[in-house]
């Protein structure tokens, strides 16, 4: 018998991509996702051979038909940072839903949650190891969910990975990063645009949670601790990502950075921008990953560089424009 998974937010940008990756593994392998919309799941995946379980995340009714006999949770769900405390709500509904089973819960980290990398301090790049040290409120959540996960009864992975760009990735920082250039239009990019950052190709993102999936490592229940893991790129900066892309568009334009003053004072009349500010430490400090450990662990490499991830994304926004 195949192995029984869960993708959770297989609507998503990440979701939607375990799933391809899913689909192209073994056919004795089962499938299943939560969504909240079928029509618009079907409209990717026509194939007749994913289960659809329909509803809210954050009901614990829903979220128990859902995990019923799953081997592995792919937890791919995501909320806008206005209403962003929903996340650790729906790891604690997770937990307390899956219990003592022995599902194995892949969970996707990010880099926001570690502590802050001084410019030229010299510290290594981010690691399984480096401290959890969340800098701001909404980077706190997302830790509280990680932990709430590793400490929970049955085994979990944490995969920090860096910021997805590639077909279907439409989230706010990155879409403009694409259609302004793809318009030939300047970008304006809410944070500095010079410091040391990563992106990882969609696919590769979604490779890394499944590379993980199959075994989750020797996770006692006493420890309470589950496994962590970090992917590294190749690190660029949002400058250079964004000229690439100027360049496979065939199209020219400026990139400019806006300063953290300016962020600021929007904050105090905005509270969209109060909440987008928490997250832009990723852009102001180098937070760049070590994929060692992974790669040691289950053998897992991104693929895409920038040049063909860059290509294939231009060619997905030309094609939905
Ligand atoms: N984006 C990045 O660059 C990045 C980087 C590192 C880690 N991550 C992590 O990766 C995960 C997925 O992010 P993403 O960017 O792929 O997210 P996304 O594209 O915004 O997708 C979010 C998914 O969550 C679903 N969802 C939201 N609220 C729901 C609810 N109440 N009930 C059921 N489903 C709900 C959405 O369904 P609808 O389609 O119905 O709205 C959608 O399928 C998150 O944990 C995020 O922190 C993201």
């Amino acid at each position: 018998m195949g192995v029984r998974y869960l993708v959770t937010g297989a609507t998503g940008a990440l979701g939607g991509a375990v799933v391809e990756r899913l689909l192209e593994s073994n056919p004795d392998d089962r499938i299943r996702v939560f969504v909240r919309s079928k029509r618009r799941f079907r409209e990717r995946f026509p194939n007749p051979r994913i289960e659809i379980v329909r509803g809210n995340i954050l009901i614990p009714f829903n979220v128990r038909r859902a995990v019923r006999n799953v081997d592995v949770v792919f937890h791919c769900i995501n909320f806008p940072l206005m209403n962003y405390y929903h996340t650790l709500e729906s790891a604690r509904l997770l937990v307390a839903v899956i219990g003592d089973s022995h599902t194995h819960v892949v969970y996707p980290g990010n880099t926001w949650v570690f502590e802050i990398q001084e410019p030229r301090s010299g510290k290594p790049p981010i690691s399984p190891e480096t401290t959890i040290d969340p800098p701001s409120r909404v980077a706190r959540i997302k830790a509280e969910a990680d932990a709430a996960l590793s400490r929970a009864p049955f085994p979990t992975t944490v995969v920090h990975l860096p910021d997805f760009y590639g077909p279907g990735v439409t989230n706010d920082l990155v879409r403009p990063l694409f259609d302004r250039p793809i318009a030939g239009k300047n970008v304006l990019f809410p944070a500095p645009v010079d410091v040391p950052h990563e992106f990882v190709f969609i696919e590769d993102a979604a490779r890394a949670l499944t590379s993980v999936a199959d075994s989750p490592g020797d996770q006692s229940a006493d420890s309470r601790d589950g496994r962590r893991f970090t992917v590294g790129t190749e690190p660029t900066t949002v400058n250079a990502f964004t000229r690439n892309v100027y360049d496979m568009a065939e199209t020219n334009g400026r990139i400019r950075g806006l300063p953290a003053w300016m962020l600021r004072g929007g904050a105090l009349f905005s509270e969209r921008v109060e909440v987008v500010r928490e997250i832009l430490h990723v852009f102001t400090h180098d937070t760049t990953m070590t994929g060692d450990v992974i790669r040691e662990a289950v053998g897992f490499e991104p693929r895409t560089d920038y040049e063909d991830g860059i290509r294939r994304t231009v060619a997905w926004f030309e094609g939905a424009r």
